[in-house]
């Protein structure tokens, strides 16, 4: 069991933030490195002051209950909070916190990967040599399709969606970009960007990139309707959540040739990844790795703790949501 009034982390953190989580108190971290069961978190947080948690735990006001009364703090190691009841745990006084900034390059890194996984067939090459299939070169061979003059369509114009326009300029390609809100002119100059409705976007990217968080308005916005819209030669890619595309429409439209591939990072039932897109080549796939990289998941936890210290020391949050 653990002490009342402690602050509970639900997952692995790096030393050196578990040290500067300690000087706030008794510290409750799990034993193993599965992921903790609702049962194992109602439990574990019995009591807590704060919770440190990751998109695997589910926050919802049956958790905040479970904590009781002295909750001041659930700080999600994240950007995106879709896992955490936000109105639930507000209405209780307490505050939820994410980490925005922090892993922006990295996250727009990996969606260049993962673009250019799919468009030049980077996995399907390496299964082919791994596989010890004969090859040799030749002109025409595994030929894939090139960045430059093409348009990115990106869904979702906030940090993450930015960062990938920057990169985009750079591999020479058009950039233009959906979302709630116009992004303002001097946004829109310095990244060269066009703001166009969706449907317009998805009739004219060469490559959709998605950059929405995953809302109940955002929950398969990328459906049938919407891959049939896509041009046949274009690119789907997916480094925000799962739940943004239909898995088995995507599945239908990839098979059927309606786009011509898609990279994913993010899937609609982590961990599961749909089985049709296993078996498709056209497929570029990642295990959830866009914040990925010990620099930016040492600041992620970094970032969380200190938001845990700011409002147990009675101080605002650094990056609350909501
Ligand atoms: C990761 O998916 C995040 O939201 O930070």
């Amino acid at each position: 069991m653990h002490s009342a009034e402690h602050v509970v982390v639900t997952a692995a953190l790096p030393e050196t933030v578990l040290d500067s989580l300690r000087e706030l108190g008794p510290l409750w971290t799990p034993q193993t490195p599965a992921p903790l069961s609702a049962a194992q978190l109602r439990e574990a947080v019995a009591g807590a002051r704060a919770i440190v948690s990751t998109l695997n735990d589910r926050i919802t006001g049956e958790v905040a209950d479970a904590a009781g009364d002295g909750l001041r703090i659930v700080a999600n190691v994240a950007v995106g909070f879709d896992n955490v009841d936000v109105a639930a745990l507000r209405s209780r006084g307490t505050v939820v916190t994410n980490t925005p900034g922090v892993l922006t390059d990295a996250t727009a890194d990996l969606t260049f990967g993962l673009l250019l996984a799919v468009t030049r067939r980077l996995g399907e090459g390496e299964r082919l040599l791994r596989s010890r299939t004969p090859w040799e070169f030749d002109l025409g061979f595994m030929l894939g399709s090139g960045l430059q003059g093409k348009t990115l369509g990106i869904v979702g114009l906030g940090q993450i969606g930015r960062a990938v326009a920057h990169r985009a300029r750079a591999f020479g390609m058009d950039v233009v970009y959906s979302g709630r809100r116009q992004a303002d002119e001097r946004v829109e100059r310095e990244l060269q960007a066009r703001h166009l409705p969706l449907p317009e976007l998805l009739r004219t990217a060469d490559v959709v990139s998605l950059h929405c968080p995953l809302t109940p308005q955002t929950r398969h916005l990328v459906d049938a309707a919407a891959l049939a819209a896509m041009k046949p030669s274009a690119y789907l890619v997916n480094t925000t959540r799962g739940p943004v595309v239909d898995e088995a429409a995507l599945a239908d439209a990839l098979e059927r040739g309606e786009i011509a591939g898609a990279g994913l990072d993010v899937f609609e039932n982590e961990p599961e990844v749909h089985p049709r897109l296993l078996g498709l080549d056209t497929v570029a796939l990642a295990p959830h790795l866009g914040s990925a990289t010990v620099e930016t998941r040492t600041a992620m936890a970094q970032l969380a703790a200190d938001n845990v210290r700011a409002v147990l020391r009675g101080g605002a949050p650094l990056t609350p949501v909501g």
